[in-house]
């Protein structure tokens, strides 16, 4: 949805501009959690490069929110589960940005089924775009960021920051795909900051709990289903996309500097196991 009151607002936010010119892609960003971090991260002043798989125009519409405020992004097509679009993406993103300094491995989705209705393709698809998909775009991201060299934009070489879930984690019934998806973020994540944090490269994820997005809809939609969902989070609220585009700011600026291999929990305390308030 155009909202450019929207992102004057969030500029506003930044009025330090942590992360003035820096170049930032955004898998996944035309809806829900990724928008929010492309937002934010242009307002902090990254220049922002917005993906998509279809639906061009939704992205256009956010890219256009964000130049019309003075702060810059520019929209890319790219399928993260596929390595040849993953290539493809990263070449047209740089010939036009030039370079790259923050990768935020955002793209993600549920296919939910019962373990024994889950078809394989189910479990392909999930596993793909979640989990190789990150793996992708961080094996481009290092490369690229190793091949440019230090830039005096930040005291890193480059920052990924990989979207994970609570539910790396928490398991979840019904979800057996995603939760394995995820599961498997937090050790890639942990894996890949170990093997680059020589080079100066800062790699983490963020959790999110229940944000309000397309994604978990009926989780929130009726406020009888809120009510539900609000049993699991301490905090008593559901979030939304600029809890998730803060941290994913924090996380990208050399304000984390010394902050890598760690997953940053934002979900109102769902991991504290609310069930054991009163009682255990
Ligand atoms: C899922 C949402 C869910 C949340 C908390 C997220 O990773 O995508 O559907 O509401 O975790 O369970």
């Amino acid at each position: 949805m155009p909202d450019t009151a929207k992102q004057t607002t969030l500029n506003a936010e930044y009025p330090h501009l942590p992360l003035k010119d820096q170049f930032a892609l955004v898998t996944g960003a035309n809806s829900g959690i990724g928008e929010g971090i492309a937002r934010h991260l242009a307002a902090a002043g990254a220049s922002v490069a917005i993906n998509y798989v279809v639906r061009p125009e939704t992205a256009q519409a956010i890219a256009d929110d964000i130049n019309a405020t003075g702060r810059r992004a520019i929209i890319t097509q790219g399928d993260v589960s596929d390595e040849a679009s993953v290539q493809e993406m990263f070449k047209a993103t740089l010939g036009q940005f030039g370079c790259l300094d923050i990768v935020v491995n955002n793209a993600g989705l549920q296919q939910d089924a019962f373990l024994t209705e889950m078809t394989v393709e189910q479990w392909y698809k999930v596993i793909g775009v979640n989990l190789t998909g990150q793996f992708l775009c961080s094996r481009e991201a290092v490369r690229h960021f190793k091949q440019r060299g230090k830039r005096d934009v930040s005291v890193a070489l480059g920052k990924i920051v990989c979207i994970s879930s609570v539910h790396e984690v928490i398991p979840w019934a019904k979800h057996v795909n995603y939760a394995s998806s995820k599961g498997g973020i937090m050790l890639m994540m942990k894996s890949i900051a170990q093997e680059v944090a020589s080079a100066k490269i800062r790699v983490n994820s963020i959790a999110p709990g229940a944000i309000k997005t397309p994604i978990n809809r009926s989780a929130w939609e009726t406020p009888e289903a809120e009510a539900k969902l609000l049993e699991l989070i301490p905090y008593d609220r559901v979030g939304d996309t600029d809890d998730i585009g803060r941290a994913a700011v924090w996380l990208s600026s050399d304000a984390s500097d010394y902050v890598t291999g760690t997953t940053l929990v934002v979900d109102g305390g769902m991991t504290l196991y609310e069930g054991f308030a009163t009682g255990g």
